[in-house]
């Protein structure tokens, strides 16, 4: 299969269903998130203004927990699917906050709130991590000593798995899909490839032609191999850790949101499906009930429905895709391109209400939003939406000769004003 124009995922994998995690019931369970992740006045004023459905603090994650692996129990309305992973690594800083979204130009009666997971951590941030904690402890568990992955140039997912690799002791091996006429030379230092080669993360490129003619799950499996022959143990995470195991990572936010507030919808950008998967599968599932709306960056919807589908059945979960989330187009000019119109929607939003989105994910899921309301204010009038901001800051690094942001001027001071000689020296 081969699908000639995302530069994510052509061919086409098929979604990978990683077997090998156990499953095991009787464990005790993680500590669940219902920490509420707001500061308290934002509490007060969620409490206050809205009536919502706030519940208690009632257990609070340990700051001792962090890079633990701890046995895993599902939530009860999850604890059907099959296979259930057996441990989870602690690598996010959970539960994100959520936060009311003060966005311009909404139709009436429309509330956004943001549910900040590029606040999860520094290095390792975003959407990624919640999948990491299961992948990694499911790496560990079978014994690896590196993990293998995948991605474009400036990914996301490769950077967070650099860094959590690092922390666990583990080698990481990138494949990283860049141009042609880049493939051959350094590949610099912007954005996530700072931190990848700050954590010697051993980084090898391919081209994009070669990219779409071999496969990333081929380009793994042949990096794979010669690990294997060098003696090495290493484990495989595929494009954006979206496999059905990476899925229990926005599973698991889902009992984090119904422990927070409750919504009618919710809006998250997707990449390679797993972030969709989860949430729209959870909220189904639980309380929440939230129609989940995911805005695509690369592909087109029919080829994320298809995926997400076979994540789902990944997990014995018996549902149907077309019924549990709504997948919008949202690619504009290509995965990892931006119009200018999208590049000042950032700017504006940044300004606006100092959220700073990336231009690759959120930034043009929001702008699908924003749009699609503009458009079509009646969908959207009277509705109480979760944002889910699922990080990318560093990629915004990598589009700063397109962005001309701010003023600066020197500082004016009055010739009048007398010199001295060292007073506040700091050189
Ligand atoms: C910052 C960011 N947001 C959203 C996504 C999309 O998530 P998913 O790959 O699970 O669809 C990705 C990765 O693809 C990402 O790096």
């Amino acid at each position: 299969m081969l699908c000639s124009r995302c530069p994510i995922h052509y061919p086409l994998p098929k979604a990978p269903i990683n077997k090998p995690f156990i499953r095991q019931r009787l464990l005790p369970s993680r500590p669940t998130c219902q920490s509420l992740g707001v500061s308290g006045s934002l509490r007060m004023e969620a409490k206050s203004n809205t009536n919502t459905n706030i519940k208690d603090e009632t257990s609070k994650r340990l700051s001792f927990d962090f890079l633990t692996k701890k046995p895993y129990t599902p939530p009860s309305w999850a604890s059907h699917l099959n296979p259930i992973p057996s441990h989870v690594f602690s690598l996010g800083h959970l539960p994100t906050p959520i936060h009311r979204w003060n966005l311009p130009n909404l139709p009436s009666n429309t509330e956004v709130w943001l549910k900040r997971d590029d606040l999860s951590g520094m290095q390792l941030s975003g959407n990624k991590v919640r999948k990491l904690e299961f992948l990694l402890a499911d790496a560990v568990a079978q014994g690896a000593d590196c993990i293998v992955t995948i991605g474009g140039i400036q990914s996301n997912h490769c950077r967070a798995t650099a860094v959590a690799a690092k922390y666990l002791n583990l080698d990481c091996y990138l494949i990283l899909r860049t141009s042609k006429v880049l493939v051959d030379q350094d590949p610099g230092l912007t954005g996530n490839l700072l931190v990848e080669r700050l954590v010697g993360a051993h980084i090898k490129l391919i081209s994009k032609e070669e990219y779409a003619q071999i496969g990333s799950v081929n380009l793994t499996n042949i990096l794979k191999e010669k690990l294997l022959s060098e003696g090495r143990r290493p484990y495989v995470i595929p494009v954006g850790g979206s496999n059905s195991l990476g899925t229990w990572g926005y599973i698991e936010a889902v009992r984090e949101i119904e422990q927070q507030l409750e919504f009618d919808d919710i809006v998250v950008a997707c990449g390679s499906g797993g972030t969709v998967a989860g949430l729209s599968l959870g909220s189904s599932l639980s309380t929440l009930k939230a129609k989940v709306h995911a805005f695509s960056v690369c592909d087109d919807p029919d080829y994320f429905y298809d995926y997400v589908q076979g994540l789902l059945d990944g997990l014995e979960a018996g549902v149907d895709s077309h019924e549990i989330v709504h997948i919008k187009n949202a690619k504009g000019l290509g995965y990892a391109i931006n119009t200018s119109e999208e590049l000042n929607f950032v700017k504006g939003i940044a300004a606006a209400t100092g959220v700073i989105l990336d231009p690759v994910y959120s930034g043009k899921a929001a702008y699908g939003m924003m749009k699609d309301m503009s458009v079509n204010p009646e969908r959207w009038e009277g509705r109480k939406i979760l944002f889910i901001h699922t990080g990318g800051l560093l990629g915004l690094f990598d589009k700063v000769d397109q962005i001309s942001v701010g003023n600066w001027h020197r500082m004016d001071v009055h010739e009048s004003v007398p010199r001295k000689d060292g007073i506040g020296k700091m050189f």
